[in-house]
């Protein structure tokens, strides 16, 4: 654990109370409202000394720790992409900062196009596994052995379990399917969405990929959920741009919500 990320974990206990964190929560582009579900202190990123700007709209550059469902979250209200400054890294210290706070799970979340026909825009999709499309990675350069992190199972099998279990309860439908990393920030062309259907990818976004690395990394238990915003390039004669996965983020969201309160009722 770096040293930065313990301090930061000292400043915010100092504001948010010293109780551990138990799960935290990666919000992607149009969830942000979750963060304001949250009964607890809002922390600006700009307080904390090397966080990221997470300066995309959508986003809510926020950390937000308090109770969600009787439980002790750590809520990120917005997240920093690869294809803002080019660093595939630029959320280690915010998931350091996490585990530094107690928790030992996080649960990503992220706006994506799909490349199946039967989940659709409003579905929602649970991540199984993923591809690495970009083949960046937020551990070039890291000099221990640490960096060798076994990615087999990496997207957690029980807490996927437990969200499966929770849609099931509160009848969300929650398919799983692979998820595959385009960088950004331009969306694909057709072409690439036919390859990344060859290669076994179900749906396409620009983020998440590089914190479940991260995650595993730091020895965080980490799964992932896709809102579902529109059928991947090609697929469609609906135009896909930022506007319209802003506009379409909220009809997953809500669905996205139910999940989660759900499963936080269980870990009660
Ligand atoms: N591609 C990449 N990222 C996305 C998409 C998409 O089609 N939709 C929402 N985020």
């Amino acid at each position: 654990m770096s040293k930065n990320a313990e301090y930061l974990a000292t400043l915010i206990r100092a504001r948010a109370g010293d109780a551990p964190v138990r799960l935290g929560l990666i919000l992607g582009s149009g969830l942000g409202h979750l963060a304001g579900a949250v009964d607890g202190v809002a922390i600006p990123y700009a307080d904390l000394p090397g966080f990221p700007h997470a300066g995309v709209s959508g986003h809510n550059p926020n950390l937000v720790i308090g109770d969600l469902e009787g439980v002790r979250v750590a809520v990120f209200g917005g997240r920093a992409h690869y294809y803002e400054k080019g660093d595939p890294k630029v959320m280690r210290l915010p998931l350091e900062v996490l585990r530094a706070l107690g928790a030992d799970a996080v649960i990503a979340t992220n706006a994506a196009g799909s490349l199946r026909p039967d989940i659709r825009p409003g579905d929602l999709m649970l991540l199984s596994d993923h591809i690495n499309f970009s083949g960046l990675n937020p551990l070039i350069g890291e000099p221990t052995d640490a960096r060798f992190v076994p990615m087999t199972d990496a997207h957690d099998p029980d807490l996927r379990a437990a969200l499966r279990a929770a849609a099931a309860k509160v009848d969300v439908a929650l398919p799983e399917g692979v998820y595959a990393w385009y960088s950004g920030p331009s969306f694909e062309t057709p072409a690439e969405i036919r390859a990344i259907k060859i290669l076994g990818g179900d749906a396409v976004g620009m983020s998440t990929v590089p914190e479940v690395i991260l995650a595993r990394f730091l020895g965080l238990r980490v799964a992932a959920v896709s809102t579902i915003t529109n059928m991947a390039a090609g697929m469609s004669d609906e135009k896909i741009s930022h506007e319209h996965t802003k506009a379409m983020a909220p009809l997953g969201a809500a669905k996205l919500e139910q999940v989660l309160r759900e499963m936080l009722r269980t870990m009660r």
